[in-house]
């Protein structure tokens, strides 16, 4: 099996959304190339209809300027971008997706495309804690291999 099929079949089946894009940062880009079944899910579309989008499909109302500067500007430093945002799916409902977006860089250093990886959380009851991350929690908890796995990988760690 070639890598490449084999890291699709990984991210296929994964059970949180993963989102690849190019490296386009400007409007009209970046364009979304591969999405997995988690993320149709999680967006409340068919995975095959959201290639060929950009991500800003997701955004509404509610969604925060000031955060979407934070993630522009660390597209456009080819940084990691990791926070919460307010996305909207296909029925109008809303949620709050974690998003841990990194560049993807070839062998030269150049960026020459995103994944991003998002889950909905719900803000926590009671007191805030004093870190954005501590302020909301995963909505679904899996306890499969591959959620055991993403944490030792530093996913979703600031
Ligand atoms: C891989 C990837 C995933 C993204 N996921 C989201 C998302 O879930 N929600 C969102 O509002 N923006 C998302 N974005 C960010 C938007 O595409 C866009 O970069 C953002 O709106 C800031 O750029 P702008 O100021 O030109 O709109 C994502 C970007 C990338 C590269």
């Amino acid at each position: 099996m070639l890598l490449i099929d084999l890291l699709r079949s990984v991210l296929d089946q994964a059970p949180i959304a993963v989102v690849i894009t190019d490296a386009l940062v400007e409007r009209p880009g970046p364009t979304i190339l591969y999405a997995n079944d988690a993320f149709g899910r999680l967006v409340g579309r068919a995975t095959c209809d959201v290639i060929g989008l950009t991500p800003r499909f997701m955004q509404g109302s509610e969604t925060r300027r000031t955060v979407l500067d934070q993630f522009a500007a660390a597209l456009r430093a080819g940084e990691r971008f990791h926070g919460f945002l307010t996305n909207y799916r296909a029925d109008g409902s809303r949620y709050v997706a974690e998003i841990d977006c990194r560049p993807l860089i070839d062998a030269s250093g150049r960026v020459v495309n995103f994944i991003a990886f998002e889950r909905e959380v719900v803000r926590r009851r009671g007191r805030p804690a004093a870190s954005g991350t501590g302020r909301f929690e995963p909505v679904a908890v899996s306890h499969d291999v591959l959620t055991n796995f993403l944490p030792r990988i530093n996913l979703f760690k600031s």
